[in-house]
């Protein structure tokens, strides 16, 4: 009997919502053409839920490598200084205690998609990108709510 009333609040979500039936938080960023931006700098997840986000390199220069890498409030500068010291051998991407979750290093039309748990305690956490001397115009908040 529960699963039948479980089947049945899943299909009226799906309907409802076009989501899927398990809590999980699709969301999607893009880089804006041959500059260092994100098409967006505000993006909202609810505590401890999944996530699954995809970065898209929107760019066409060659030079033009990004990732989105999601750090503890006020670790951006120091995870993107880290970032820097780790160098093209690691994907200019530390090991970091900061970092809570990060896509890899992308390419000029390049995507890639990651699922991760977002921080159960509320808050505004900083997104960034560390490939060297991106960090100052490309960031932006994961509001966890
Ligand atoms: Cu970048």
């Amino acid at each position: 009997m529960k699963m039948r009333i479980f089947a049945a609040a899943c299909a009226l979500t799906a309907l409802s919502m076009f989501a899927a039936c398990n809590n999980e938080t699709e969301l999607n960023i893009e880089t804006v053409g041959d500059t260092m931006a994100y098409n967006t700098t505000n993006l909202t997840a609810p505590a401890g839920g999944t996530v699954k986000l995809t970065l898209t390199n929107k760019a066409t220069s060659p030079a033009m490598q990004h990732d989105w890498v999601l750090v503890k409030p006020g670790s951006e500068q120091e995870v993107s200084l880290a970032g820097i010291t780790a160098g093209a051998a690691k994907d200019f991407i530390p090991d970091n205690a900061n970092i809570i979750a990060h896509t890899k290093l992308t390419k000029p039309g390049e995507t890639d998609t990651i699922t991760f748990t977002a921080p159960v305690t509320a808050g505004d956490y900083p997104y960034i990108c560390t490939f060297p001397g991106h960090y100052p115009m490309m960031k932006g908040v994961l509001k966890v709510n």
